[in-house]
């Protein structure tokens, strides 16, 4: 059994149907990326993974335990830490209050994260600990943003467009901490549009389409398929 099983799940906002019968596992600590057009609907299914898209049929399992219909406060708990693409944070809040509220029991056996780690990963963030985050350029709100979920303890991480708007230097440094997390057992889903990344930290790809699963596959395979990537990736 997979770690985060998701099955024949389908999703509407209001009557548009968005997302067509899902199928797709993630193993226990692998990267996963999924890829696709804007307007695909990867986010609204990384959005049912954490309970926030309810389904108009199938299910999302974490470990066998049914997660519909549950609160994202509790999914979290069980083991699933969630990136949104706006970057949450609290902007009265200085940087380690910040992270403290992110401080989580976690589910058993999942890694534990300390907050020497968060800094190890992000110096800056070090450097700016008792700033107010409100003050934080973009890019340090989104290392905040995914420092505050692994502090969770997560067994999965949905990590949605981390990379968007960061500088090249920083993007690396995202890069780099994924691939850690990975190596440390946590599971990851990854929403990265930047296609040289999403292949290069993915043991698994999935793209999406017209809110359908349309190709999976290795890295490798992708990279064997062009029609696939014209077709459902590359802007024509
Ligand atoms: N809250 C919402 N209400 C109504 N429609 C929505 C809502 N959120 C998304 N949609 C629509 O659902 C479809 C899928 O959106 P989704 O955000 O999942 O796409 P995506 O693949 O993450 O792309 P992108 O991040 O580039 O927008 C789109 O057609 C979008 O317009
Ligand atoms: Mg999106």
């Amino acid at each position: 059994m997979s770690l985060l099983e998701v099955k024949g799940f389908h999703a509407h906002y209001g009557k548009s149907h968005i997302l067509h019968g899902i199928d797709m596992e993630v193993p226990e600590a692998a990267i996963v990326s999924l890829l696709g057009r804007n307007g695909s609907g990867r986010s609204t299914l990384l959005k049912a993974m954490m309970g926030l898209v309810p389904p108009t049929a199938g299910t999302v399992t974490l470990d066998g335990w049914q997660l519909c219909g549950r609160r994202p406060f509790d999914i979290c708990r069980k083991g699933i830490g969630y990136v949104p693409e706006e970057r949450l944070i609290f902007p009265n809040l200085t940087v380690e209050e910040n992270l403290a509220m992110g401080v989580q029991k976690g589910a058993p056996g999942a890694h534990r994260w300390s907050v020497a780690e968060m800094y190890d990963y992000f110096p800056r963030l070090k450097e700016r600990r008792a700033i107010r985050a409100g003050y934080l350029s973009g890019g340090e709100q989104q290392m905040l943003t995914i420092c505050r979920s692994l502090l969770g303890n997560p067994r999965v991480l949905l990590i949605d467009e981390p990379t968007e708007g960061l500088a090249p230097k920083i993007v690396e440094v995202v890069m780099e901490v994924i691939l850690d997390i990975g190596r440390r057992g946590v599971a990851v889903v990854l929403v990265e549009q930047k296609l040289t990344i999403a292949l290069k930290v993915a043991r698994e790809v999935m793209v999406m389409g017209h809110g359908e699963l349309v190709f999976r596959g290795t890295p490798e395979d992708l990279a064997e398929k062009p029609d696939i990537r014209r077709r459902w990736l590359e802007v024509a």
